[in-house]
């Protein structure tokens, strides 16, 4: 094909990645994870973050070369998360995607992660044809957004107030004691639980939250009334039903999304929505996402399980989007932006 081979590295939190695309084909997408590492601090830890990527940076790369059976010469132009993200682990993605761009004397593009979260959408679907509302879910960011071309700037409808979806997940596998990241493990507790043997709230749905925060969300109010659920059963010397507990917390959580991304599809006339980020690999998000959607005749758009994670594809991804638009490139002092809008 004629399209451009672009390069893509991400390195915003704990995962390495290196993808190769062109247009919206998919070539490569290596992937080395410091979770593990992590995992005993109950958190990402910065410092061990940076060192991890700068370990896994080269072999990543060669892994994602050998996988699309190309040499670094033949890439065209190359795109790197310039933020937001861990101010620490950005700049190993970037020096490396710079240092790159030298050997290669390719034009480097500094894109922002959370749009490369949309843009992974297209290597499943193709390029969005239409204005798309985007439920733009992750560890860092909760957030609705209308996007009608990955490369333009996306409009902000709405927004978590405190704690973004995953990191709810997080702090509550924490609290019934289950491991880092808890999202996976929640989903694999809930599976054998009941949702509707507790009913815990729902955050900014009441009439009053619904004029000031219509597409806004809230988690810590959640947060707390699960907390409060297992401080009394533990005070009352109950066995806290971990699976019960995480099934009515992964329920409210995918109730309030789905149910807030599909009023904003109606209420702005728009007919696709896309799932994107890490907690967009929630099975029970994907299912009542899926539900909803055919009931409200809404496109649903949803990336494969290894693309709504962290990866280098969704980089190399918008990368190709923005290379298509023929953008300019970033100037060559570009710096990181760890808290990148
Ligand atoms: O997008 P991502 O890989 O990294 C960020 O940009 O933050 O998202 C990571 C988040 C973590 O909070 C993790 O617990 C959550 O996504 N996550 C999930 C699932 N898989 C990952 N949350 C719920 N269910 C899952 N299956
Ligand atoms: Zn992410």
């Amino acid at each position: 094909t004629s399209q451009p081979l672009i390069l893509g590295i991400e390195t915003s939190c704990d995962e390495t990645g290196v993808g190769l695309v062109r247009g919206t084909t998919m070539l490569a997408n290596a992937v080395a994870s410091s979770v593990d590492e992590h995992a005993r601090f109950g958190g990402v830890v910065p410092e061990v973050a940076s060192r991890a990527h700068l370990e896994a940076m080269t072999p990543t790369l060669h892994r994602a070369l050998d996988e699309a059976g190309v040499g670094l010469e033949d890439v065209d132009a190359i795109a790197v998360t310039a933020g937001p993200g861990l101010a620490g682990a950005l700049m190993v993605g970037v020096s490396a995607a710079k240092a790159l761009a030298i050997a290669v004397d390719k034009p480097l593009y500094g894109v922002n992660h959370l749009v490369g979260h949309v843009a992974a959408e297209q290597l499943e679907n193709g390029a969005l044809t239409e204005p798309v509302v985007a439920l733009l879910v992750s560890g860092g960011h909760t957030e609705l957004l209308e996007v009608s071309d990955v490369a333009s700037a996306a409009k902000l409808l709405g927004g978590t107030i405190d704690d973004a979806a995953g990191e709810a997940f997080d702090k509550i596998a924490r609290l019934i004691g289950l491991p880092y990241p808890g999202g996976p493990h929640i989903q694999k507790a809930a599976a054998d639980g009941d949702p509707s043997s507790i009913r815990f709230p729902r955050g900014l749905t009441s009439e009053r939250d619904m004029t000031r925060h219509r597409y806004d969300f809230s988690f810590s109010g959640l947060k707390t009334a699960v907390a409060r659920w297992v401080e009394t059963a533990e005070r009352d010397g109950v066995p806290v039903p971990v699976a019960d507990v995480a099934a009515a917390f992964q329920e409210s959580v995918a109730d309030v999304l789905t149910r807030k991304a599909v009023l904003a599809c109606q209420e702005r006339d728009i007919g696709t929505m896309v799932l994107a980020g890490g907690v967009a690999a929630n099975a029970r998000v994907r299912d009542l996402a899926r539900e909803r959607c055919a009931e409200a005749g809404i496109e649903l758009r949803q990336p494969r399980l290894s693309l709504c994670t962290d990866n280098g594809a969704m980089i190399a991804a918008l990368g190709a989007a923005v290379v298509e638009q023929n953008l300019e490139p970033s100037a060559p002092d570009f710096a990181t932006d760890s808290s990148l809008p």
